[in-house]
């Protein structure tokens, strides 16, 4: 029943009729139209949706609208005043500490009540203050920044000016990001913010096994609720019921057995939320319950039925072979190996996936949702569910909450779809954060045997690698022998792996032997960064143990062994250019050096022992058979050009970073730059933005683009001034001879001029990756070589291990990177920071398990009490002649090392060598039971 409620919100009274129970978080954002609070969790554990109560943060999701009369509350949309900032959205921004900016406003919220009650906070109240804020994309470093910088410019300290230090036009500067402003007041829509006239809600029911057969589906019931307008099974799909690659599951709906807990199995559409989340639980479905295979090692044991008979669950080999790794062992004076485990990961980003769809008024199906690549893994997977012509069938990425390979996920716009065909309305989809954790793809867990060899010279020669990973419900090779095709799973795919295996080391002998392993869990895909990120903690733990063997140093001993120009890789490519990893660990030494001092000057009397380690990664940024990828810059009739590429904004800064780009291309200041990204009908140029390819590949193509449309500018211009082309420059929109500069003519004069000569107003440039073809499963450095762009990060790590509980604090990260030329200085920084924080919550705390309660805080998400004290970040610059002005991609890379940087550094600590991570307590002390006591105790390094 509905209670008249009277709320003060932002200082206006407003009346509401609100039904029992209905939450403040709702009633302001369904009722209010004031979204700037966020749903991100089921349970306020994540800080997203507070919102001030008079002078105190509230998790608006937990409180009972009718619980707030009589009190003042303030919402992210009414902090600043008459259009002008509040300190704190000003400093959000000028520190640069907004990526995605899901979290912001709640962090933002929960900072102005802090500062309310501590104008001056330390680092400790704050980082304690905070921990309660979760973030995925920033690493909390740079809002540290912001809010020491805000709670400045709260007790009136001057202004730092940034943006008039740094400029506003070209590359190299931290120019004002074009999509940030809005994620500081809550004026950004992300999917679940949308809202049309006569919207239904839809929801879905998920599979509570982890493996049964469906019997039947009785939908009666659930049809039968007042307002439910639709329920749709596997039976109304109209189409090829086949999801396009990385989904997590094959299928949008699965006609006959469900295959992990959390599977979509039914959906609903409603007048309501409430009304939609009655009728799922109203669709009975008839389950014969089945034995279910969760980790690699039950199959490895032969247990659990096979997931697709007659087909085993363990795929044949892959098998790689390089030089005679028989005879480099036997070179070998020192030879280590051992066996090492990952667990599966999951994203995490802090938007859970959803979707509006509509049909347009020209009865086209268009989606706003968030996915990386709105083309493939939106139009045409959803054309192809829904029996619809490509072209019938628009996505739009509205603001994104984060990717990091999430969003190749499109069951939520494919359901929506899917209802509003069926409907004729528009259908809001959005998941809990349960079914999100339960019902999304995952990183693959690894198991993996290595074993090393180096001679007494301190030159590795030889290297044995078998990988088993946990594919959870599809791999690769069931394609073969299943109706589905091949399309599945080609990005993740074994000989990306493969080309990983070594590490970013000139190995003479190798050899790989991968096999994948099908379970019962959701499917496995990237996570930020294509195929391998677990290898590093077998390779650069062995690499530590033979260094310590040789007694070499463990930086020297990497430097030795590290690839450079002129080297050969495993697969045969020999490197041409922008390979960092030589200079990342020289620039290495003296931190590393530094930190060792510091270790071994640390007193004993407490159970904290301190220890250093180093880590080296590396991640392909083109990959093999790479398409061709395009852009467009278009001349506006102002004069100003618009930037068309077919990348999305994800918190990344892609935005900003091509228009920098074009900026740069055309001498123009940002503010003459138009982009249009994100939108198959606007800008239909298909590329996906994942795998570190925007920087560098679409990033060229904007380049390209942009060249070509100023080569025309000077032709047309040339002509007009009686003048040579090469005699013509261009700037802040003019075209102008340089042999007399005071003729010039602006570009909306050229823009006539280009339409009196019927030239297009539209450039396109393309991206050509010169690689050669390799064939997937017979990658061989006796086959063709391939042409891979490789991106390097090395990392030391400085931290204490608690040998009483097994807790670990780092002090300290030292972090180097090859970001080629720098594009934009402060949203680097930005993503190396987040980088860091994914890497110490794969070495530390973030493991997904279906049997574990479905909470980010139960997946180990990292809090600001989990990051570094410390983190210093060194860049070697070296440019990369492929990229645009010799940019390239480093934001994946930087998660790699830090996680073998820190189990290393716990080795160099206690003397115990963890194999499996992430290194929770329970494993540290594990492993220090393990290790001769007499070691840990007293324990100093051998160096
Ligand atoms: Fe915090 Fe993206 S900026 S979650």
């Amino acid at each position: 029943m509905d209670s008249n409620v009277v709320l003060t919100v932002n200082g206006e009274s407003r009346a509401l009729a609100v039904p029992a129970g209905r939450t403040l978080l709702d009633v302001l954002r369904e009722d209010l139209d004031l979204t700037g609070a966020k749903m991100a969790c089921d349970d306020g554990e994540c800080g997203s949706c507070i919102v001030l109560l008079d002078d105190k943060p509230l998790m608006s999701c937990k409180l009972e609208a009718a619980r707030a009369r009589g009190k003042a509350i303030t919402t992210i949309e009414g902090l600043g005043r008459d259009g002008v900032l509040h300190p704190l959205q000003e400093a959000f921004l000028e520190m640069g500490a907004t990526q995605c900016g899901f979290c912001i406003p709640g962090m933002i919220m929960r900072t102005e009540a802090l500062l309310r009650r501590n104008p001056e906070p330390d680092r400790e109240t704050l980082v304690k203050s905070l921990s309660r804020n979760m973030c995925r994309c920033t690493g909390y470093l740079k809002i540290f920044e912001a809010v020491h910088y805000g709670a400045g410019l709260r007790r009136g300290r001057a202004r730092s000016n940034r943006a008039e230090r740094d400029g506003n036009r070209g590359v190299g500067r931290s120019v004002q990001r074009l999509d940030s402003p809005d994620t500081v007041d809550g004026a950004a829509k992300y999917a679940a913010d949308l809202k049309m006239e006569g919207m239904l809600h839809a929801r879905i029911l998920r599979s509570p096994h982890h493996h049964a057969r469906i019997l039947s589906i009785d939908t009666s019931a659930a049809l039968a609720v007042a307002g439910v307008v639709a329920v749709v099974t596997a039976d109304d799909i109209p189409g090829t019921p086949i999801m396009s690659n990385c989904q997590p599951q094959t299928c949008l709906f699965p006609k006959d057995r469900a295959r992990f807990l959390g599977e979509a199995i039914a959906a609903v559409a409603a007048e309501t939320a409430e009304i939609a989340a009655e009728a799922v639980d109203g669709i009975e479905v008839s389950y014969e319950v089945l034995p279910a295979v969760l980790d690699v090692e039950d199959v490895l044991d032969g247990h659990g039925p096979a997931l697709y008979p007659p087909l085993p669950n363990l795929s044949p080999a892959t098998e790689f072979h390089d030089g005679d790794v028989a005879a480099g062992f036997a070179e070998a004076d020192v030879i280590v190996e051992d066996t090492f485990k990952t667990a599966r990961r999951e994203h995490a980003a802090m938007e859970p996936e959803a979707a509006l769809a509509c049909l347009d008024e020209n009865g086209v199906l268009t989606i706003r949702s968030p996915l990386y690549h709105p083309f493939v893994q939106g139009q045409e997977s959803i054309a192809n569910n829904l029996a619809l012509d490509v072209d019938r069938v628009r996505v739009i990425c509205p603001a994104m909450g984060g990717n990091f390979g999430k969003r190749g996920d499109a069951q939520a716009p494919t359901v929506a779809g899917l209802l509003a065909l069926k409907t004729a309305r528009p259908v809001r989809l959005v998941y809990s954060r349960s079914e999100s954790l339960l019902g999304s793809s995952k990183t693959p867990s690894a198991v993996m045997h290595y074993r090393i060899g180096a001679r007494k010279d301190g030159r590795v020669v030889a290297l044995q690698a078998t990988v088993h990973r946990n594919m959870g419900i599809w791999a690769p090779y069931l394609a073969d022998a299943t109706t589905q095709g091949r399309e599945l799973c080609r990005f993740e795919s074994i000989p990306s792996v493969l080309s990983h295996i070594t590490g970013p080391y000139e190995i003479p002998n190798v050899r790989a032997t991968i096999h994948d392993v099908v379970t019962n869990g959701p499917r496995s895909v990237p996570l930020r960064g294509t195929s391998g990120g677990y290898l590093p903690l077998a390779i650069e733990s062995l690499m530590d143990r033979i260094a310590a063997g040789l007694d070499i140093d463990p930086v020297e001993f990497r430097r030795r062994n590290a690839l450079g120009v002129g080297s050969r890789t495993h697969l045969g490519q020999v490197m041409t250019d922008s390979v960092g990893i030589r200079a990342e660990l020289d620039a290495l030494r003296e931190p590393y050096r530094q930190c060792l001092d510091r270790s071994r000057s640390h007193g004993n009397g407490t159970p904290w022992r301190r220890g250093v380690g180093v880590g080296c990664g590396w991640r392909s940024i083109t990959y093999v058979n790479m398409p061709d990828v395009s852009a467009a810059v278009e001349l506006l009739p102002d004069g100003r050009v618009r930037l068309l590429a077919g990348s999305v904004e994800q918190g990344q800064g892609a935005t900003t970073e091509l228009a920098q780009i074009v900026s740069e291309a055309l001498d123009l200041p940002m503010e003459a730059v138009e982009v249009t990204i994100g939108d198959t009908h606007l800008a239909p140029y298909p590329v996906p933005t994942f795998s570190s390819i925007t920087t560098l590949v679409t990033g060229k193509a904007v380049q390209n683009a942009a060249e070509g449309l100023k080569e025309a500018l000077c032709r047309v211009g040339a002509a007009l001034l009686e003048r040579t082309p090469e005699d013509i420059r261009v700037r802040d929109g003019f075209a102008f001879s340089r042999s007399a500069p005071d003729f010039a003519l602006g570009f909306s004069r050229l823009y006539e001029e280009f339409g009196r000569r019927r030239m297009p107003f539209r450039h396109e440039g393309t991206f050509v990756w010169e690689g050669r073809a390799t064939d997937g499963n017979t990658i061989s450095s006796e086959g063709d070589t391939p042409d891979i762009v490789y991106g390097f990060n090395a990392c030391v790590a400085d931290l204490e291990v608690n040998v009483e509980n097994g807790r670990v604090r780092l002090n300290r990260l030292v972090n180097a990177a090859d970001p080629g030329t720098i594009i934009h200085p402060q949203a680097l920084q930005g993503q190396i920071d987040g980088g860091l924080a994914f890497g110490i919550g794969i070495a530390l705390s973030e493991a997904f398990h279906p049997d574990k309660p479905a909470t980010l805080r139960h997946y180990g998400l990292p809090t600001t009490k989990d990051v570094a004290d410390e983190v210093t970040s060194i860049y070697v610059e070296d440019p990369c002649p492929r990229g645009p002005f010799g940019a390239k991609s480093v934001a994946e890379m930087s998660v790699i090392a830090p996680v073998p940087a820190i189990i290393n550094a716990i080795a160099d600590a206690t003397g115990a060598r963890l194999t499996e991570i992430p290194a929770t307590p329970d494993k540290v002390l594990s492993a220090l039971r393990s290790v001769d006591s007499r070691l840990w105790r007293g324990h100093r390094t051998r160096r």
